[in-house]
């Protein structure tokens, strides 16, 4: 009777965790304290967990109806984070030349997708209603369009097929399929998105725990190639020269 004194309604926000998964998930970590460690390191517990977060990762894009040699996952806090890195992301590969760029957002996207306005500062941002784009016979060219799949205030699904209208006035158009909402309640293939350059997701709006974990997934392509951060952080190089300040980034992309 206690348990049932409260109802969880914020599924949107964060879902619930079952109790099979989180008992699963401790009696993994108590069989054996020293099996996980950090993926960098060169020993038995790290090489394991490396191994165990690609193995996660191909299960991810699986999931998702794609693989690992066209899309790569890269783990985040949340789809905000996720957000915030691929603006990184879009900045870097664009450098410079952003002066005349053009963002496309719809009104009734998450905050994170408004925010993101403020970190593309040399870019031109139009926010429209999502019907007004679809009811124009042709539509401006943009650079890029973050497609918000399902709202988390009106819970409405949004037609997929604007990336295609977009891509006719546009066919460089970057496409980033904001997914936070609808990846909890409905199954996803990327091919119905018509394979989008980014996804951003939050894991617990879908599975509840661990919280604090999402993905930013990007697309394999010669556009991404482009893309050669300023700086580096833990695991992202193979040597740094640390009275110059010299570095060589690792190669592979998500380790970048
Ligand atoms: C559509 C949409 N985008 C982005 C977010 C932000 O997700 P998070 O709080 O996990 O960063 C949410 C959260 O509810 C959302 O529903």
């Amino acid at each position: 009777m206690e348990q049932m004194s409260r109802i969880y309604l914020d599924h949107a926000g964060a879902t619930l965790p079952s109790e099979a998964q989180i008992k699963e998930i401790s009696e993994n970590l108590m069989k054996d304290v020293f099996r996980l460690g950090n993926p960098h390191s060169r020993h038995q517990s790290g090489e394991t967990t490396l191994d165990i977060i690609k193995q996660v990762k191909e299960c991810i894009l699986t999931h998702f109806g794609v693989n690992s040699e066209e899309y790569s996952v890269i783990f985040t806090k949340n789809t905000s984070d996720s957000l915030k890195i691929m603006a990184e992301i879009v900045l870097n590969i664009f450098d410079k030349k952003a002066e005349n760029k053009k963002l496309l957002i719809c009104d009734d996207s998450h905050t994170s997708v408004h925010g993101i306005r403020h970190q593309l500062t040399n870019w031109k941002t139009t926010v429209k209603l999502f019907e007004t784009i679809t009811s124009k016979k042709n539509v401006d060219p943009f650079d890029l369009f973050i497609l918000t799949a399902m709202s988390n205030f009106t819970g409405k699904k949004y037609d997929k097929n604007i990336i295609i209208k977009l891509k006719e006035s546009n066919p460089n158009i970057l496409i980033c399929a904001d997914l936070a909402s609808l990846c909890g309640t409905s199954p996803i293939n990327f091919k119905d998105f018509y394979f989008p350059d980014f996804v951003a997701l939050s894991f617990y709006k879908i599975f509840g725990y661990p919280t604090g974990i999402g993905a930013l997934i990007i697309k394999k392509s010669a556009k991404m190639e482009k893309f050669s951060p300023k700086g580096f952080f833990g695991g992202s190089v193979n040597f740094y020269n640390i009275e110059t300040g010299e570095f060589i980034l690792k190669e592979n992309f998500e380790e970048k």
